[in-house]
């Protein structure tokens, strides 16, 4: 349904050019959990914008159900590498947000945003400004945002990147109940390898910058949930792993 086509990006300065992207394709499929794998810094962050629209390639195309996407598009929405909340909206008015440059009634965007809340487990917290929500609570308002606009891509860049690592395992597995719940294609970055197998139907591996396609691991077939200590697992992890570029600083 998405088709990536040789893209490539550099970004042009006085200071000097910086290849961020280099001659990606890639076939995504509908209401896949597809997982992009890349080292910090690589130009993950480049290549979802540039999917979004936020960001123009310079060069290759994307096309959404065979049409080309040039700019920012309904059918796609973004949950932000940091939370892009409003500080001083409610969980509530910053999920309405989805549906901001919509012809929805005000009674209707509420009902939608109200039913994302419910999905994400934030019932009882819609009023609640983000300085009084927990980081995982934040990422939660950030995704039933992006579903209240319902698209068909859901862009997720790093959501759990900056969570301490019990609230990142018990959002792995909010994440998986809510696409179960409500099927999508999502568009999922990560730099963590193991976060990408939990995940991923499939998993890209992204080389370091300039970002180009490394690898693509098919993981269709691993039952979910997905034991990290499971021997299927831990043979996936090392093969990940000994084609990861390890630099050390
Ligand atoms: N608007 C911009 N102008 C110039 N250079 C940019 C711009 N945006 C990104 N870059 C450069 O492109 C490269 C890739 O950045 P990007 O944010 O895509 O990487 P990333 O893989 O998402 O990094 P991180 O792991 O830190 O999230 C970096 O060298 C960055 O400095
Ligand atoms: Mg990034």
């Amino acid at each position: 349904m998405l088709e990536v086509d040789h893209i490539a990006k550099t970004f042009f300065s006085d200071k000097g050019d910086t290849d961020a992207i280099e001659n990606i394709s890639i076939d995504v499929k509908e209401n896949e959990f597809l997982v992009l794998l890349g080292p910090g810094q690589c130009g993950k962050s480049t290549f979802l914008n540039i999917i979004a629209g936020l960001v123009k390639p310079t060069s290759g195309t994307i096309k959404l159900d065979g049409k080309p996407i040039t700019g920012t598009d309904p059918r796609i929405a973004m949950v932000f590498q940091k939370t892009g909340l409003y500080e001083w909206k409610t969980a509530m008015q910053n999920a309405e947000l989805g549906l901001k440059y919509r012809k929805v009634s005000k009674a209707e965007r509420r009902e939608i945003a109200q039913k994302y809340l419910d999905l994400v487990g934030l019932h009882g917290f819609e009023n609640a400004y983000p300085h009084a929500l927990s980081g995982g609570m934040k990422q939660r308002v950030g995704i039933a945002r992006a579903y209240t606009a319902n698209p068909e891509i859901l862009l997720m860049d790093e959501p759990f990147g900056a969570l301490d690592a019990q609230t990142r395992y018990a959002m792995e597995e909010e994440i998986l109940r809510i696409w179960n719940a409500e099927k999508r294609t999502i568009i999922f970055v990560t730099n963590n390898i193991e976060e990408a197998i939990t995940l991923g139907d499939r998993v890209i591996q992204f080389t370091e910058r300039p970002a180009t396609v490394k690898k693509i691991y098919d993981l269709s077939s691993l039952a979910r949930p997905r034991s990290q200590v499971s021997p299927e697992f831990l043979r996936i992890r090392q093969e990940i792993a000994s084609n990861e570029e390890l630099t050390l600083e």
